[in-house]
């Protein structure tokens, strides 16, 4: 995977999305913090649509952290209800889009049903060709740099004895999603401005986007307004401004 689009130009090519804010939506209302994750739900199918129509080719959403298993059993079992439930109702919808649903993540603690919705979400969708989203579940970045590397060892146990064999496309070759570019954009809703052990490894050079909407308010204006913020950036991957404008890139 090389790094491409040097200005922020056009569309980003892999957007990724921390979605934040739910049950602070719900809290100011006195709702149940598992209402703000179901009318989170909406936002990821507007989003969906948005990114799509935008020229995203990859949308990546943080739907469940490896850490969020330490929340209230309750709210653990409203997020799984939930993702269960709308892999079930948005696959055929994703097919006629054209878009191809994988998901990303340590997918054995959960249920049989969930682990078998996947597969057949993932089966369905397989020939999208207009965005691949990804579902972040049970994910963690580091997680995913630590898997890559058992993987590297697991296939090749020769290797620990030449390190200088392991090299950058070896590690992004065995990550969990090896089928997406770098993240060009990542977004976090809520206000705050952290990356939370999200995607790490392929975010090494995204330019980073704080929206203070709460992520059930955020929208398809909110989306461009992030996309078009991006198309204003510098992309310079460690050369110098002088270097990027020599080369072309940075008008
Ligand atoms: C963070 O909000 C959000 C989550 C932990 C889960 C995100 C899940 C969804 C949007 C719904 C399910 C997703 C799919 C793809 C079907 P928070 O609870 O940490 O909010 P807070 O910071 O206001 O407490």
């Amino acid at each position: 995977m090389s790094q491409t689009n040097q200005k922020g130009g056009g569309a980003p090519c892999h957007v990724a999305i921390i979605m934040d804010g739910n049950g602070r939506w719900a809290q100011r209302r006195f709702l149940p913090r598992a209402e703000g994750h179901r009318r989170g739900v909406r936002s990821v199918r507007r989003v969906i649509e948005a990114a799509a129509q935008s020229g995203v080719r990859y949308l990546s959403l943080f739907a469940f952290s490896s850490e969020n298993w330490k929340r209230p059993a309750d709210e653990v079992n409203a997020l799984m209800g939930l993702f269960a439930t709308a892999l079930k109702k948005e696959a055929q919808a994703m097919r006629e889009n054209g878009v191809k649903l994988r998901v990303a993540g340590d997918l054995s603690a959960f249920s049989k049903d969930i682990q078998e919705s996947v597969k057949e979400s993932e089966a369905m969708t397989a020939h999208g060709e207009t965005m691949t989203l990804t579902i972040c579940a049970n994910y963690g970045g580091r997680w995913d740099i630590v898997e890559a590397f058992r993987n590297i060892l697991r296939k090749d146990p020769s290797i620990a004895q030449e390190p200088e064999r392991v090299t950058e496309a070896l590690v992004d070759a065995n990550l969990a999603f090896d089928w997406a570019p770098p993240v060009d954009l990542m977004i976090r809703t809520g206000g705050e401005q952290r990356i939370s052990n999200f995607i790490l490894w392929q975010a090494a050079y995204a330019e980073l986007y704080a929206s203070p909407r709460l992520w059930p308010d955020f929208d398809e204006n909110d989306l461009k307004e992030a996309l078009d913020w991006y198309a204003g950036r510098e992309r310079r991957f460690g050369m110098t401004g002088e270097q990027i404008k020599a080369l072309g890139h940075g008008e």
